[in-house]
């Protein structure tokens, strides 16, 4: 065969070692688990046991009874119910020590988020009472007059 045919082929196949030679550099020791390639483990194996050392930031709302255990109750009895604590108070992580205290937030859009009137109800969303920030109330904090565990007006 003439060169020009070869000269490219011995291109690919310098390019091909190269790659296999980087890859043995690059590639960690816990890539994949070695038995059926790396089908169902196109991971480092050492990732897994990283992810469970992490710490998680969420803690729960029955981690906040033993502690606000009026809050819980009030709560548990109302329509928020099912509301998990640390979705208004942020997460939990570290509290009561470090931070001492959650964040409090007042502003209207907390509740705003979930109870603002929808342009196109129809959503898995619009079986929640939705209200119009300029009309209602405007200006005033909801929880002036709804309390944010047990926002039902008539049960106050
Ligand atoms: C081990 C007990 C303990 C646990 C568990 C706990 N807290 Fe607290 N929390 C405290 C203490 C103590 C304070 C500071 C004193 C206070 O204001 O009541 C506090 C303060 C707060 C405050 C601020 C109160 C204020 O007046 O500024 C919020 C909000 C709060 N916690 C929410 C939560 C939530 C939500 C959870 C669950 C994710 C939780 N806490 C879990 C003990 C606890
Ligand atoms: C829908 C949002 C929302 C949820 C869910 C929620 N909170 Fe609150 N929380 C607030 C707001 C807003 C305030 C401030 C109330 C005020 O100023 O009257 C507050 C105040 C507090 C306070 C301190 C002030 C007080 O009234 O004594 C604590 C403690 C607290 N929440 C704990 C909890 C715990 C525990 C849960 C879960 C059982 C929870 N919260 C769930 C919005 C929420
Ligand atoms: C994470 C979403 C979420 C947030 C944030 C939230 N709510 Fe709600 N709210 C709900 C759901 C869900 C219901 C119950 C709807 C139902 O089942 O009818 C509800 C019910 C209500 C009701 C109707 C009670 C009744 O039965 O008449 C009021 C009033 C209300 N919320 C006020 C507030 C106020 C004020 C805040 C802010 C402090 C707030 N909500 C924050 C989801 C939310
Ligand atoms: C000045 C007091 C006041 C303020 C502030 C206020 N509300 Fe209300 N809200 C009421 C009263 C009274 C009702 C019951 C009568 C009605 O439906 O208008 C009500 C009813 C509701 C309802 C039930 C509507 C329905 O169709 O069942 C929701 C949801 C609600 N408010 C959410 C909010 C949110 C969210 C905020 C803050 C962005 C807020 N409210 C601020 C007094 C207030």
């Amino acid at each position: 065969m003439k060169s020009h045919v070869w000269r490219p082929l011995f291109v690919v196949i310098g390019i091909v070692v190269l790659i296999l030679l980087a890859r043995a550099f690059y590639v960690p020791d816990d890539f994949g688990t070695h038995e059926r390639g790396y089908m169902y483990s196109y991971h480092r194996t050492g990732n897994i046991d990283e992810w469970k050392a992490y710490p998680v930031k969420y803690q729960g709302s029955e981690y906040c009874q033993s502690c606000h255990e009026e809050k819980a109750a009030t709560m548990g009895a109302s329509p928020h119910a099912m509301i998990p604590c640390e979705n208004c108070h942020g997460a939990a992580f570290g509290h009561p020590e470090d931070p001492e205290k959650l964040a409090i937030d007042r502003g209207r859009d907390l509740c705003l988020r979930c109870h603002a009137a929808l342009v196109t109800p129809g959503s898995g969303r619009s079986y929640i009472p939705g209200i119009d920030d300029r009309q209602h109330n405007a200006d005033i904090e909801c929880s002036v007059c709804h309390n944010p565990h047990n926002p039902n007006l008539a049960e106050m």
